[in-house]
């Protein structure tokens, strides 16, 4: 079991002011930032990291949304890192998230929806990888 995973705080929460919001809420819910930055990605950066939804019809409006303001990056560690950052975040639709996740609080639609929670320990380190590379080895 692994126990670090990967988050972005999207566009649409950070232009909200929620950063520090969400935050506390990953910190109070036991995670340890091991590494954060706030960047802005370049097309290249989302088309790569979503490239698995490449064929899927919202695709180019993810690449538009992901790539239309500043992002917070980071690298949570916690015993089940992966799966306790999903329960955290909730549904990807904020309607159908439960009570007082992320998503429910913030999100808006299954597009702008707050925040990236990596979906498995590899794709974990994939994601990590891309945006930090060599301080995660
Ligand atoms: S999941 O969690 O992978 O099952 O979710 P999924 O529905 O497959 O969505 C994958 C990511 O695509 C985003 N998404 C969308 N963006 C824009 N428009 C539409 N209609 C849309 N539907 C899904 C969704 O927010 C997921 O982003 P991440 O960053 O992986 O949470």
């Amino acid at each position: 079991m692994n126990n670090r995973t990967f988050t972005i705080i999207k566009p649409d929460a950070v232009a909200a002011g929620k950063t520090g919001r969400i935050l506390d809420m990953m910190i109070g819910g036991g995670f340890t930032l091991r590494a954060m930055r706030m960047t802005r990605m370049s097309r290249e950066d989302a088309e790569k990291f979503y490239a698995i939804h490449r064929d899927r019809p919202f695709f180019g409006e993810l690449v538009d949304f992901m790539t239309s303001g500043p992002v917070v990056v980071a690298v949570l560690e916690k015993e089940d890192a992966v799966k306790s950052l999903r329960e955290l975040a909730g549904n990807t639709d904020p309607a159908k998230a439960a009570e007082g996740t992320i998503r429910r609080l913030y999100g808006t639609n299954v597009g702008c929806n707050a925040v990236h929670a990596s979906d498995s320990d590899e794709n974990a380190v994939v994601e990590s990888g891309q945006f930090f590379g060599e301080e995660m080895k």
